[in-house]
């Protein structure tokens, strides 16, 4: 069902590699309910990924950049307005990696050279992108932005290792930014902290499947789906939530509220007795 919630609405999309992506989701979403946007993602993304097939499903353009680049960045939102003859209304942010995880170094092993490029990718380029936004005026009045965060930012997860510093940054960042923004331009800035889910970058955590289980049992309504999440990222970006600013959302089917289920006690039980 559409609602026509993002009609008119201008946006950039940060961060679709192929159909698992949550940003992809968002992007099919975004068309659905009468937005137009372009498509950003790295050179290399769009050499490996599906980014061409999106791109003509929605009717999108595609510019490359880095997103750890603040030249790239400018020529993104350049484009874009160019593109739209305006400012933009909406920006997603869906972004992230650390080399740190890929290579299973633990927390007290971590390369530092990695870990720049972690905070650099996943946390600095939301910081970069807003400044970059504010200084070209790219964002019309009551514009959102949005990234996307993980709980990882406020509990220790095994194995999320330094991603989950960058979370904590990048949701630091949306209040401290959303307090500027905010006041001078009424822009309001959030970050979604979704369930664990199998996209590329999910996948990058090894054991997610664990994860994944254990989080489906502890949570009353079960994991959220990448689309499930790509229709609160509508909501975010729609008229129908203007003040709400600087917030670090849950959307996780309960799992942040709980400490112990029925559905994960009787597991634990049970390995209790085959032990
Ligand atoms: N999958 C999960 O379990 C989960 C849970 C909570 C939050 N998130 C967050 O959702 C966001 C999207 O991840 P996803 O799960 O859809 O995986 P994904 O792998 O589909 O998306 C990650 C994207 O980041 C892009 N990227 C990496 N380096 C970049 C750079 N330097 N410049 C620009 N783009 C770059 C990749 O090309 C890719 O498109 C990430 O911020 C991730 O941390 C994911």
């Amino acid at each position: 069902m559409t609602y026509n919630l993002l009609n008119g609405k201008k946006g950039i999309i940060f961060g679709a590699l192929d159909e698992k992506s949550i940003a992809w989701k968002v992007a099919e979403k975004a068309h659905e309910e009468g937005a137009v946007f372009t498509l950003s993602n790295t050179p290399l993304a769009l050499r490996f990924g599906n980014l061409k097939e999106l791109s003509l499903k929605c009717n999108s353009e595609i510019i490359p950049a880095d997103a750890t680049s603040v030249k790239d960045l400018e020529s993104v939102f350049k484009r874009s307005m160019e593109i739209f003859g305006g400012k933009i209304d909406f920006i997603l942010h869906s972004i992230g990696m650390s080399m740190n995880v890929r290579k299973s170094r633990e927390y007290d092993n971590l390369d530092y050279n990695f870990y720049q490029k972690t905070i650099d990718i996943s946390a600095m380029s939301f910081h970069k992108m807003i400044q970059v936004a504010k200084k070209s005026d790219a964002i019309n009045d009551w514009g959102s932005i949005v990234a996307l965060s993980y709980i990882a930012a406020q509990r220790t997860l095994y194995r999320y290792n330094d991603m989950a510093d960058a979370k904590a940054m990048l949701e630091s960042i949306a209040r401290s930014f959303g307090y500027i923004y905010g006041r001078e331009k009424n822009v309001r800035i959030n970050t979604i902290s979704q369930s664990p889910t199998m996209t590329t970058a999910g996948s990058g955590v090894k054991g997610i499947d664990a994860l994944i289980d254990f989080t489906e049992r502890m949570s009353p309504l079960g994991n959220a789906t990448a689309e499930e999440c790509a229709n609160f990222c509508i909501v975010l970006f729609s008229d129908l939530s203007r003040k709400v600013t600087m917030q670090n959302i849950f959307h996780d089917g309960g799992f942040s509220g709980m400490g112990m289920s029925l559905k994960a006690m009787t597991q634990y039980k049970k390995c209790l007795e085959d032990e």
